[in-house]
């Protein structure tokens, strides 16, 4: 179902104790709001889940982990599955991300092996997509994007991508304090949104949320949400500032 969505993707950051913290501060910011009409989901690193999830039962947020593996269960070293996350109570999963595509290599193969993995365990994949700069400016973006969302996605029945939530994170936007203008946004969540309704239809296609990320902060986040296809935000260097990260799920 579509929604409005502020994801906060904390990265590799914060000690566990760090952690602790932001996790009640945004607690607290947060129940001094009406976000009803938000979904509020907070992303730490893995071993920060359980932290996360223990705290989510008695606040408005929930909780979603930064990957999972393509594998189901086994010999893996180092690898955490959707079964293990399914039984911390994570329900989100940000999958693709480009630092993972970039950094570990991830294909749309694996992309589409993640989606797999989370959709069997009721987990919501939050599926990256995004080009780089070089292709912005070889204006290559829409069949890069074309085919991040084909190769990731179009292997899904219709029932199923109808639980996806997709995110827009052109690269150059990413931690670098250059954000898409909320027209570039609108311009490509709109694409996309054409994307899924030339392969399933319509309806399906408008009753996905699909957020914006990429130096999305407190100061541009209306102007980008107001966008209509914009449904919200994956956010990441704001999402460690528990009033920035509430203000931004405050600009619908
Ligand atoms: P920044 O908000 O720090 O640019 O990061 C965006 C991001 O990668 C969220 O997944």
């Amino acid at each position: 179902m579509r929604r409005n969505i502020v994801a906060g993707n904390w990265k590799m950051n914060l000690k566990f104790s760090q952690a602790d913290e932001l996790i009640s501060e945004i607690a607290q910011e947060l129940s001094e709001y009406d976000l009803t009409d938000v979904d509020i989901i907070l992303c730490p690193p893995f071993p920060y889940l359980e932290l996360a999830s223990d705290a989510s039962e008695s606040s408005d947020f929930f909780v979603g982990s930064q990957n999972v593996s393509s594998f189901e269960k086994g010999a893996y070293t180092g690898e955490i599955s959707a079964k293990m996350l399914a039984s911390l109570q994570v329900d989100y999963c940000i999958v693709g991300h480009s630092e993972r595509r970039k950094y570990f290599l991830e294909t749309n193969k694996d992309v589409a092996e993640k989606v797999n993995r989370l959709l069997e365990e009721n987990i919501t994949p939050i599926v990256c997509v995004g080009e780089s700069l070089e292709e912005r400016e070889q204006g290559e973006y829409f069949s890069v994007i074309k085919t991040q969302i084909t190769e990731g996605l179009f292997h899904l029945h219709s029932d199923k991508i109808e639980q996806i939530i997709i995110a827009y994170e052109p690269v150059w936007a990413i931690g670098t304090g250059k954000t898409a203008t909320a027209e570039q946004a609108q311009e490509i969540h709109s694409f996309i949104r054409g994307l899924i309704a030339e392969h399933y239809n319509k309806k399906i296609a408008d009753n996905i949320s699909i957020l914006y990320g990429g130096s999305c902060n407190a100061e541009n986040a209306t102007e980008l949400f107001a966008m209509p296809d914009v449904d919200g935000g994956l956010i990441g260097g704001a999402s460690l500032k528990a009033q920035d990260f509430v203000t931004i799920a405050n600009s619908f």
